[in-house]
């Protein structure tokens, strides 16, 4: 099953005094979906936002809220981030001891069912949940900060999880370390969901945004 490509930029690399307009600068630049990274100090050693800023943000655009989190436990939020107005909630398979019980929660919500791998997490962790998920997340960085680099191994972890996935309509999405040049890498892997903090945000206007985007789509489609 082919899916779109779809470019996802984290608002991490945003500007977080003005995150309102900068979500409606990169939906209005032409971004797909909204990334945005929840991290709580415990799971990752950073913090960042949770659903009440989320909520807050709603409004400025109608783009899908892809909600990545960092967190753990994080079944105890869920649904305070299904109400906030996240579409898609994905949890990482290290971040409570039931990843079913998690996923079944997320489907109760009404919300899109991510689940997500660490670079070191092997991909049979999510082998008997398939038919439970409507995205895979590929981490090609260690989870917590923006800015860092792409994990080239990462790509044969891509190869693979598009091989699992088959004919099922699972959204494979990467993050981390994502720019013109390593965006190739991993649409060629399977990929067709691709994060992008750093190298989207770079400049601040919707102009600059707007390029940045598509520099990412013309190399993803390549
Ligand atoms: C890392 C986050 C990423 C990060 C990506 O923990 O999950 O979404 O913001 O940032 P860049 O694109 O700068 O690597
Ligand atoms: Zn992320």
């Amino acid at each position: 099953m082919t899916l779109p490509i779809r470019i996802a930029p984290s608002i991490l690399a945003s500007d977080f005094s003005r995150l309102g307009q900068e979500v409606g600068d990169v939906a209005q630049a032409g971004a797909d979906w909204i990334h945005l990274d929840v991290m709580d100090g415990h799971f990752v050693s950073n913090i960042s936002f949770g659903p009440d800023v989320i909520k807050s943000l709603r409004p400025y655009t109608d783009a899908f809220f892809d909600c990545h989190l960092m967190i753990a436990p994080a079944d105890p939020y869920l649904e305070a981030f299904a109400k906030a107005g996240c579409d898609g909630i994905t949890v990482h398979v290290e971040a409570g001891v039931h990843l079913h019980r998690s996923l079944q929660t997320i489907r109760s919500l009404g919300k899109k069912v991510g689940v997500t791998l660490n670079p070191a997490t092997p991909l049979s962790t999510i082998e008997n949940v398939l038919d439970d998920i409507d995205l895979i997340l590929v981490m090609s960085v260690n989870p917590g900060f923006g800015g860092q680099k792409f994990i080239p191994a990462m790509a044969d972890k891509i190869r693979a999880a598009k091989a699992l996935i088959g004919n099922r309509p699972i959204e494979l999405e990467v993050d981390g370390g994502i720019t013109a040049e390593t965006i190739g890498a991993a649409a060629t892997a399977g990929a067709n969901v691709f994060v992008a903090g750093s190298a989207i945000f770079k400049g601040d206007s919707v102009d600059t945004y707007r390029q940045n985007i598509s520099a990412l789509r013309s190399a993803a489609q390549r």
